[in-house]
């Protein structure tokens, strides 16, 4: 297939285009910078030069692909306007197709809310933090959308070998010899998943053109911010006590999206499973990440 990645040098479209390629997909991806050519051609891909922001340069190309994977995302006060104008684009480009285009767009995790010990399938109600509702709806103006055949996939929070992935400011803290910051309490559970596996559930799907609709994406369902702490801590000799923030104090240091880690979370992804048959390679994070900061140590 020939697939068009948006956001192919992010934490998720890293390892998209690393599994794409190996699985010998023809792999074309918007790149805004030099830097991001550079990635992209040592992994494989062919960077293809434009930004999020003006999808009139590249939607058409996009739409010309046998698939399209949508994990770019600006981060900014613009987030959501920004994804509205290019999923728009996406949807204009679409109507002079005679075919559908598969398209996989990404959701997350945090659209459901605190679910407690309640482990969330993918019928649960949305309950999304106010900075990440735009995402439903434009998630669900996709899936109505009869010249696109989508997929939304919901993951996990995504670490990875790389840089950590949500696991970064955890691990720097305890390279540097500190004792970890946690938002909000110890007790607090993150559903996760390795950006491999992860990658290999986007590879899966987009190749997977009659799976439509909401999939979500976990390895374990739901791991306390403590035992993450503590696992990180220990491996690197660094405190083990860590230090706790309100979830009212990230938020006023951090922005908006520091909400999202404070959430109380599980998430299911046995649709995913028994839809299209993944399973994820790693389901004991400490032992993958004790390992790997072993190994940068030596
Ligand atoms: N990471 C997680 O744990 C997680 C979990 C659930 C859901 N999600 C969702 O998944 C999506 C991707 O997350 P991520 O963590 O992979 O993000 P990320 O690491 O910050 O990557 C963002 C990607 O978007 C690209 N991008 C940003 N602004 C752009 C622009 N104006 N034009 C072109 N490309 C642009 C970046 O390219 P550059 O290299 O040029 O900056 C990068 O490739 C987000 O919607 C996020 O909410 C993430």
């Amino acid at each position: 297939m020939q697939v068009f990645v948006l956001g192919g040098t992010g934490t998720i479209g890293t390892a998209v285009v690393a599994e794409l390629v190996g699985r010998n997909h023809q792999v074309l991806a918007l790149s805004r910078s030099e830097k991001s050519d550079e990635l992209l051609i040592s992994a494989g891909a062919t960077p293809f030069r434009g930004d999020l922001s003006e999808p009139s340069h590249w939607a058409d190309a996009a739409i010309s692909s046998d698939g399209i994977i949508q994990a770019a995302a600006t981060f900014g006060e613009d987030m959501g306007d920004v994804d509205a104008k290019a999923m728009k684009n996406l949807i204009q480009a679409s109507e002079t197709r005679s075919e559908p285009t598969r398209l996989i767009y990404t959701g997350g995790c945090w659209l459901y809310g605190e679910t407690g010990d309640e482990v969330a399938m993918e019928d649960r109600p949305f309950n999304p933090l106010p900075s990440f509702s735009w995402m439903i709806k434009h998630a669900q103006m996709l899936l109505d959308e009869p010249k696109l055949r989508t997929a939304v996939v919901h993951p996990a929070m995504v670490y990875d070998m790389r840089d950590g992935g949500v696991f970064h400011r955890f691990l720097s803290a305890a390279k540097a010899g500190q004792r970890i910051e946690i938002w909000g309490s110890e007790a607090i559970r993150w559903p996760l998943i390795e950006s491999s596996d992860l990658a290999r559930a986007y590879c899966d799907l987009v190749e997977r053109t009659d799976l439509i609709g909401y999939f979500n994406a976990a390895a374990e369902e739901g791991v306390s911010v403590g035992r993450i702490a503590s696992v990180i801590s220990e491996a690197y000799g660094s405190p083990t006590e860590p230090i706790t923030r309100t979830a009212d104090e990230a938020v006023n240091e951090n922005g908006a999206w520091a909400k999202g880690p404070t959430l109380d979370q599980q998430m299911s992804a046995q649709k995913l499973q028994s839809a299209a048959g993944w399973q994820p390679k790693t389901t004991d994070f400490a032992k993958l990440t004790s390992q790997w900061i072993t190994d940068l140590q030596t």
